[in-house]
């Protein structure tokens, strides 16, 4: 039975139409039609929804190249049809040699350029040990089967859509200095027509490679090669050493609770699932109000600012790090903090600097699986910015991340998210960098199962947030908890930043006269939520109004 929804709602640019696609045995929501509909027929052809997620993993490397590229990083969530749980880790490691000193001038100052558009804030791919990784695991079909239909969407081509087009269009001023970059993403220097059929063989070869060696084909060999080409070219420090030694992780998930929901996500590296549940934790202390009454919004910047100064504070790579999680995760500490909030006046975020945001659109994506079996997959993939570093790998087709970025260099001195951190995030050789990748799974005390994700760089934990207190609190379908508009505080800047369907005038009235300030309207989109939900025998899956693609079920 196959039923597809699809409401039509015409709201801003950006929030075009909400699809909500209806199976009854399995679906698959990403941020590229084609990458959902690879997956889906993995599921058809009798794969499990690991293979289904592996399949759309290296479909949307090669359709959604912003940010699905195997020259990033990722995380996923696993909870299989028993019930058990898993997570694992495929982020970017720093390069060994690499050190603070890469990012600072003669005058102690940092160079952010040096972090996000140099080779030397490339950190040591991990996508394409985590897919094999988890096929290794848990799939059921051959491998070569996940990835024939990437390598044949590289080789032969797909008609490229109008918002394709207009991504790469706004690269050209980036791209234009790397020829291997202008050469994929421009037609000889001129932007590509809306439905020219995009090839990319240099890509398709790679992809290859990766086929038939597994790992080897990346991380040794020709692949490996080029990759270490390109950056000694740019001035990079990483090397065949670096590649040869990266391994993706197999961690413990996050498992907390909010209001009789089971929520699963993220451990270290990643902040995601630690700030998740400690924020739900806090907002458990009180009987949730309608949805933008000033009262929910109010509690929900003020547990947002408490999260994020902990975040700066206390996380980062769990393996170099001791991390505080018994006590970050524990409800004795989630009511310490919350007792901080007072209900009729904003906390002041110490004016430490001033925060930044970045002025471009960067990047991730997130995809969510799902099969007959009860099998469910969250993954959350990212070269960091969009397009990464903006330099393709010459001859293999892929991108460079910049995810050193994500590091912090000084303490005190921001990110491109704003973000800050201190010595337990400082960029060192062999770390992994603190993340806010979220990608989730939660359990209804009804035996509903929701898979989510996003991107949206720090904005991602609030956004998955969200999407569950609608959920949850105000009982709004996944459609409707996916489309609704979104705001964000990060602690600092001392700022809320709200989607313009969410500023409501009157609600802001009433937030200054709480004392908040640097109440934003922010343009573009807070997060990008491709989710499915197992309900009552059907998958209900949603792929992200503001955005334009759509998912497939089965
Ligand atoms: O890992 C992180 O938290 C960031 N590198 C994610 C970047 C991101 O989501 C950009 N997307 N819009």
């Amino acid at each position: 039975m196959l039923r597809i929804v699809v409401i039509a709602v015409c709201l801003v640019s950006n929030f075009a139409l909400a699809a909500e696609y209806i199976g009854s045995k399995g679906a698959v929501a990403s941020r590229s039609t084609i990458a959902s509909e690879v997956g889906r027929d993995i599921l058809k052809m009798g794969g499990n929804a690991i293979d289904a997620a592996v399949a759309t993993g290296f479909a949307l490397a090669v359709t959604y190249p912003s940010a699905g590229n195997i020259g990033g990083g990722g995380f996923a969530v696993l909870r299989l049809e028993d019930g058990s749980t898993y997570s694992l880790d495929f982020r970017e490691t720093a390069p060994l040699a690499l050190k603070p000193d890469h990012f600072l001038d003669e005058s102690g100052e940092v160079v952010s350029e040096r972090l996000t558009l140099h080779p030397l804030g490339c950190g040591v791919p991990g996508s394409v040990s985590g897919l094999l990784a988890l096929h290794d695991r848990f799939g059921s079909l051959p491998l070569k089967d996940l990835i024939t239909p990437a390598i044949e969407l590289a080789k032969k081509g797909f008609p490229l859509s109008a918002a394709l087009v207009e991504s790469f269009k706004k690269q050209m001023k980036y791209m234009k200095s790397y020829p291997a970059s202008s050469a994929v993403f421009s037609n000889q220097g001129e932007p590509f027509e809306v439905q020219h059929v995009w090839t990319q063989p240099d890509l398709a070869k790679t992809l290859k490679r990766i086929q038939k060696k597994g790992v080897d084909g990346f991380y040794r060999g020709k692949t490996a090669d080029l990759l270490i080409a390109e950056i000694d070219a740019g001035g990079g420090v990483m090397t065949r050493g670096d590649l040869v030694a990266y391994q993706s992780k197999w961690r413990e998930p996050i498992i907390g609770s909010y209001r009789n929901y089971q929520i699963i996500s993220m451990p270290p590296p990643s902040s995601g699932g630690v700030l998740l549940v400690h924020i739900l934790q806090m907002l458990e202390q009180v009987v949730p109000k309608p949805w933008r009454d000033v009262d929910t919004v109010h509690l929900l910047i003020e547990a947002e600012r408490l999260a994020y100064a902990d975040r700066s504070v206390h996380l980062g790579d769990p393996d170099s790090n001791d991390l505080p999680m018994e006590e970050l995760l524990s409800a004795g500490y989630a009511k310490k903090r919350f007792n901080k909030i007072l209900m009729n006046r904003a906390n002041v975020s110490d004016q430490l600097g001033a925060g930044r945001f970045p002025e471009e659109s960067p990047e991730t994506t997130h995809y969510s699986v799902m099969d007959a079996q009860g099998n469910s997959v969250s993954v959350t993939t990212t070269l960091n910015w969009a397009y990464g570093n903006k330099r393709v790998v010459n001859g293999a087709g892929f991108l460079l991340n910049n995810e050193v970025d994500d590091f912090a260099v000084q303490a005190g001195v921001p990110n491109s998210y704003g973000l800050l951190g201190n010595e337990k995030n400082l960029v060192r050789g062999g770390r992994r960098m603190l993340s806010s990748m979220s990608p989730t799974i939660i359990v209804g005390p009804e035996g509903s199962i929701t898979v989510l994700g996003s991107p949206g760089g720090s904005t991602i934990i609030t956004t998955v947030l969200q999407v569950i207190l609608n959920l949850v609190d105000h009982e709004m379908t996944l459609n409707l908890a996916v489309q609704a508009p979104r705001f964000h505080h990060q602690w600092k800047p001392d700022r809320v930043f709200f989607e313009p369907l969410g500023y409501f005038p009157s609600l802001v009235q009433e937030l200054e006269q709480r004392g908040h300030r640097g109440l934003v309207k922010r343009e573009r989109p807070i997060g990008d939520v491709n989710a499915i939900q197992f309900r009552n025998g059907h998958f209900s899956a949603v792929t992200d109004p503001r955005f334009d693609a759509l998912p497939a079920v089965y």
